[in-house]
């Protein structure tokens, strides 16, 4: 795994079999109020493609914090995170967007949906910043919306959907470029118990079908289920990693 800092993101192709994301003696500290605050204390952990695992813990413990180092959005104080063969901290600013833009998609526990646009447009949205010709687009943007059922929906704007609808279109946004990681904070916190579960299984049905690993950062039972690797975090720190039989049952 040598000269990583030489690969620029978008062009690292992923090892066939390695390890898709990897922290080594990851640190993340916040200046605050005259003292640096620890929220990731030494993380040490290899995520392989596929895998549909969970930063599991209580509030505070740390689990938006290292989904954001994994998605580029933010840096380790010290110790490494390498996406898709890249070391995040040697990334600059273009190369972490376009890491982002081509290889991870977001899903939010608020949606995060444009509000002025449609449906349509707001999945559409990713494959502009990729620069997707026209003909690819709608292509994509057709099938995303049939992946999560909402085709008929394509020309309505997210003020008049559901929070489950809306959570669904922000499915079809995160996999419209069939990214090779999807990162999910806390998606179904403002779901009730049937729509967490359609969100759930449409999530492990594209897991299966596209093999995009899916890391969600979670303290909520209806996903911990549907995990199959449930990685613990308390006080910054993986008290707990261990492989989980998933329960697709109701
Ligand atoms: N930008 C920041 N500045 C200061 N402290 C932060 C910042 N971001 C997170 N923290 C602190 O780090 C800890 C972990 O936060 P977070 O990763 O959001 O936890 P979780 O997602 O598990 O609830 C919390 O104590 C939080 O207050
Ligand atoms: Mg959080």
């Amino acid at each position: 795994m040598g000269n990583q800092a030489d690969r620029s993101a978008g062009e690292a192709a992923p090892a066939k079999n390695g390890a898709l994301i990897t922290t080594s003696g990851l640190v993340k500290q916040f200046p605050t109020g005259g003292y640096l605050f620890t929220a990731l204390n030494g993380i040490n952990l290899l995520i392989d493609r596929g895998e549909f695992t969970g930063l599991v813990g209580p509030s505070g413990s740390g689990k938006t914090t290292l989904l954001n180092i994994i998605g580029a959005l933010d840096y380790p104080s010290s110790g490494s995170a390498v996406v898709l063969g890249s070391d995040t901290k040697h990334l600059n600013h273009k190369q972490s967007a376009r890491l982002r833009n081509h290889h991870i998609g977001f899903i939010f526990q608020t949606y995060n949906l444009l509000p002025v646009y449609t449906v349509y447009e707001n999945v559409e949205f990713p494959l502009l910043l990729l620069g997707m010709e026209a003909d690819r687009r709608r292509r994509a943007v057709t099938q995303a919306l049939e992946w999560v059922g909402l085709t008929d929906r394509a020309q309505q704007r997210p003020a008049q959907l559901s929070g489950g609808e809306s959570q669904r279109v922000a499915v079809a946004r995160a996999m419209v470029k069939k990214p090779e990681i999807v990162l999910a904070d806390e998606p179904t916190a403002n779901l009730d118990a049937e729509n967490s579960h359609n969100i759930l299984r449409m999530m492990v049905e594209l897991n299966t079908e596209l093999e995009t690993t899916f890391i969600f950062a979670t303290h909520d039972e209806k996903v911990i289920r549907y995990l199959r690797r449930r990685i613990t975090l308390r006080d910054g720190r993986v008290v707990e990693d261990r492989e989980m039989e998933p329960d697709y049952t109701t």
